[in-house]
């Protein structure tokens, strides 16, 4: 039976300004998930793209003083630049202003509106600009006679009354109610407790899915009852990008069957935006009659060390191609996927993220790697050494163990998913490996001729130990693990998934080479210094 196809999806970005750290946090664990599973044999797509309408854009053009798809253009161009800079290996890009993406959006929103679910109405009521979302006055905060939106904690001043589509949500509610329950949808679970008490048992209201007073957007098509200009609201315009970039609805692409109908569907977004990939999304699609997807992970922010979200608006921004340029793109990843923690929100230090560069990359698997090759190059002349069943002790059995069973937990993790943990259960191995090499003690039995056949199997095993913790370790650090491979000799079946729980697998005669260290000691007092100057 051939692998089941993953469709991976990270949420479309708006391009109203330069990317930061909290943008790559999504990008990077969707970026993991897609190599893992390409790794395991399974067909791919990893998709990203911007959400490039909506009221909040245009006027920011506006202000700028350019043409609104000019003033985007820039911002996209540098989303895709740190996509690149990032090592991001997305298969497709979708920009909501592309062709066969409106003809999507037009195309559901017709068939929800033959189906009935679409109906024409009149819109009152209070609207969260910077967020494109409308609330009811139950939905808002409100604090001294102001209403404030539960997603940014902005006021909302703004009333809209105007002639509007609505999208019927009441037929959906029992299902939705059901699916955050039931289904294992959403990730983390607890989350989904939040948003029934939140949403549905407080009434699920239609949701007005068109705009008059809205111009920068898709326009609406043409029923018998239109009597006005209307664009798609936003956020039916941005979910349908995830069906859109596989052909739904459009003759572009031709994936829809293989990679939605028969695949395992993942989304991946920040935990504020979970309300329209669950409630929304389920109604848009059970509308038109699409399959709803397997998963959404709602993953927490990367916040600053004193519990503020990370975001433009409040100027605390890192910039990747800071840290990138200085540490490398490959720790820069890992600290991220590694630091985050699965049902909560990271709070970022420079210091926590230095410390943890050194700990795991430099101290731990760099010195590993290193210690491992000039030992098989000072003991054996540069051949990793044949094992001898006879000569094996009780730590090298340990180590073996540990080693060949991290394949069947990093997999049973990643289905969550747990990135965080399954990266902890690598530097379990790698940590297991450095205390074999402390209980062993290669260099005294180094003096000892008789214990040849036992030192052979000491530098065999650290070396199959490596090779399995780098495979694991290679959808974080794309760039490092092919020196790894390399500095070991590794081709073939010992890069392979079906080998990456079985020892022994390095074929005899293999040369290692010694290279300077993957991960150089940072000195933290000095970074700190240099990273609060720039
Ligand atoms: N355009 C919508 C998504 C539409 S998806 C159909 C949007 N865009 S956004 O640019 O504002 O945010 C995109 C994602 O970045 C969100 O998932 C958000 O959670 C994430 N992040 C932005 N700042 C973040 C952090 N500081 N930390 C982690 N992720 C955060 O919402």
């Amino acid at each position: 039976m051939s692998a089941k196809p993953f469709y991976v999806t990270t949420p479309i970005y708006y391009p109203s300004g330069n990317p930061h750290i909290g943008h790559c946090y999504s990008t990077v664990l969707c970026d993991y998930l897609a190599r893992y599973n390409r790794f395991k044999g399974r067909p791919v797509i990893f998709a990203t793209g911007t959400d490039e309408h909506g009221a909040k854009l245009a006027a920011a053009a506006e202000k700028a003083g350019v043409d609104t798809l000019e003033y985007i253009d820039g911002f996209v161009g540098n989303f895709k630049k740190l996509w690149t800079y990032m090592n991001i290996s997305y298969d497709r890009f979708v920009r909501t202003t592309d062709d066969y993406h409106i003809k999507t959006v037009q195309y559901i929103f017709t068939v929800l509106h033959d189906k009935g679910y679409i109906y024409k109405g009149e819109y009152q009521g209070k609207y969260c600009v910077p967020c494109e979302s409308f609330w009811t006055d139950a939905q808002l905060t409100k604090k001294d006679d102001k209403y404030y939106c539960p997603d940014c904690g902005r006021e909302v001043t703004e009333n809209r009354s105007e002639e509007a589509y609505f999208l019927k949500m009441s037929p959906f509610a029992a299902d939705i109610e059901k699916m955050l329950l039931e289904s294992g949808y959403l990730r983390p679970e607890n989350r989904a407790k939040e948003l029934v008490n939140n949403f549905i048992k407080t009434g699920l209201d239609d949701l007005c899915v068109s705009r008059t007073s809205v111009k920068w957007g898709i326009p609406v098509p043409k029923f018998e009852d239109t009597s006005a200009e209307h664009t798609v609201y936003v956020w039916l315009d941005a979910l349908t990008n995830y069906i859109s970039l596989l052909g739904y609805g459009n003759d572009t692409f031709g994936d829809f069957d293989t990679f939605w109908n028969n695949a395992e569907v993942l989304h991946v977004t920040g935990k504020e935006i979970m309300r329209f990939h669950t409630i929304i999304w389920y109604a848009i699609l059970k509308g038109a009659g699409v399959r709803f997807p397997d998963k959404l992970y709602s993953h927490g922010w990367i916040i600053s060390s004193d519990g503020d979200k990370m975001s433009k608006s409040k100027g605390n921004v890192l910039d990747p191609f800071i840290l990138g340029g200085r540490y490398g793109v490959d720790a820069v990843r890992y600290q991220m996927l590694r630091d985050m923690p699965y049902a909560s929100d990271m709070p970022y230090s420079n210091e926590n993220m230095l410390n943890r560069i050194n700990a795991d990359l430099a101290n731990s698997y760099g010195n590993l790697v290193s210690r491992t090759a000039s030992m098989i190059e000072k003991y054996f002349g540069g051949v990793i050494p044949n094992y001898i069943a006879s000569a094996e002790t009780e730590y090298g059995r340990d180590l073996r163990a540990k080693a060949v069973a991290l394949k069947a937990t990093v997999d049973g993790l990643l289905d969550y998913p747990k990135v965080g943990d399954a990266l902890s259960a690598v530097f379990d191995v790698i940590s297991r490996a450095n205390k074999y090499i402390d209980e062993t003690a290669p260099w005294v039995l180094a003096k000892d001729e008789t214990k040849l056949p036992e030192l052979g199997n000491v530098l065999r095993n650290l070396a199959e130990a490596i090779r399995i913790a780098t495979l694991f370790l290679a959808p974080a650090i794309p760039d490092t693990a092919p020196k790894v491979y390399d500095i070991f000799g590794l081709t073939g079946n010992a890069l392979s998934y079906e080998y990456a729980d079985v020892f022994d697998t390095i074929p005899g005669n293999t040369k290692v080479k010694t290279t300077a260290p993957l991960f150089p000691r940072l000195d933290v007092a000095k970074e700190i210094a240099y990273l609060q100057e720039t």
